[in-house]
């Protein structure tokens, strides 16, 4: 019998792409997302907000519906909605990944981030416990690991001094996990993402921030002076780990993380420049302080997921933006 998986956040940049690609490899996928096809939505406001919008729209009608892959509307902040989707879905696997991302908006508004990253986890983990689900792995993040200058940053490091209010809450997410571990013997993995990238991927992020600036011709604001150094991660690379992970099955004995990065990073420059080589465009560049909640240096030693998977995939920053870049030019032309 196929192995079911529920997706938190499966209107989400990780959640499409991750279930069409476990659909491809044999499991039943069940996506969940508060994304209701209205014009209700909680998180930015302005145009941005319409363009969110309609990039979860098309990431559903894209890799959910295409797949045949069944979708709920559902917030995980409420916890009847959480109870009624395990009882419906049933699942065997749970990959949650719904949550507030971005660093910089936490700094601007933290209280979005309590409902979705703090109560939205608590019913998650509590509906794994509930329904004995024994694979139970969610997203944390980099951004967990703070400042440091030592590299590349390892699962045994402290991670007690977060930059942001977003790392905060996904350390509490990984506190929590060990507190039901203790408890209740739910096992899980914390999957600590580094800046994942790709094509379908977050408006809020650089990588689409700079190719919009690049095409407007207008001028793009590197803070750290361009010199922050980000360990980025393609999204085709991460869904492939995620699902290995899945496929080998996760420890039974702990609720254990694993950092899902290459160990290669790459300053913000050159980051740019590579873009504006994919686009054919010649940026122009404004260097301006760090901002607060900004990190120097993300890199993550991937020793552990190697012991945990295997080798595995690292496509090249160039061939993952002319990725990007392909998609972007057809998906939003202007
Ligand atoms: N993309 C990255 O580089 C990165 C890095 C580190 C960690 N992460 C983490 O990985 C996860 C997925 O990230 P992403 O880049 O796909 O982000 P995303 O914003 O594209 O996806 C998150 C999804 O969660 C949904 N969501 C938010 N609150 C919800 C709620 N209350 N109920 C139901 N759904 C809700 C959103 O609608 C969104 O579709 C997040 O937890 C994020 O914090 C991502």
């Amino acid at each position: 019998m196929k192995r079911k998986v529920l997706i938190t956040g499966a209107a989400g940049f990780i959640g499409s792409k991750l279930a069409e690609h476990l659909t491809e490899l044999g499991f039943e996928v069940v996506g969940c997302d508060i994304y209701n096809f209205r014009n209700q939505f909680f998180d930015v406001g302005d145009t941005h907000h319409l363009t969110l919008q309609r990039l979860r729209f098309d990431r559903i009608a894209h890799f959910l519906n295409r797949n045949g892959i069944e979708y709920h509307s559902v917030d995980i902040s409420d916890h009847s909605q959480v109870s009624k989707l395990f009882q419906k879905a049933h699942p065997d696997v749970v990959v949650h990944l719904a949550a507030q991302a971005g660093v910089r908006h936490s700094v601007k508004a933290p209280m979005d981030f309590v409902k979705s990253n703090l109560n939205g986890f608590a019913n998650v983990i509590d509906a794994c416990k509930t329904h004995g689900i024994q694979q139970f792995l969610y997203a944390s993040s980099s951004s967990v690991y703070g400042v440091r200058s030592e590299a590349p940053f390892r699962e045994t490091d402290r991670c007690d001094a977060p930059e942001s209010f977003y790392a905060a809450t996904k350390i509490a997410n990984e506190q929590m996990a060990k507190a039901y571990f203790a408890q209740y013997r739910t096992a899980s993995l914390g999957l600590r993402f580094f800046t994942v990238y790709g094509p379908w991927g977050r408006l809020d992020m650089a990588p689409f921030l700079f190719a919009k600036k690049m095409r407007s011709q207008q001028a793009i604001q590197l803070f750290g002076e361009g010199v922050l150094k980000r360990d980025f991660t393609y999204i085709g690379d991460t869904v492939f780990a995620i699902a290995r992970l899945i496929q080998n099955g996760i420890s039974q004995t702990q609720a254990d993380v694993v950092n899902i990065g290459h160990s290669n990073p790459v300053q913000v420059n050159d980051f740019v420049q590579t873009l504006a080589d994919c686009m054919n465009i010649k940026p122009t560049i404004e260097l301006l302080p760090m901002q607060v909640s900004d990190v120097p240096l993300t890199c993550a030693s991937d020793d552990k997921l190697r012991k945990m998977i295997g080798e595995w995939p690292h496509t090249s920053l160039s061939d993952g933006l002319s990725e990007m870049v392909q998609w972007l030019e057809k998906w939003n032309p202007v």
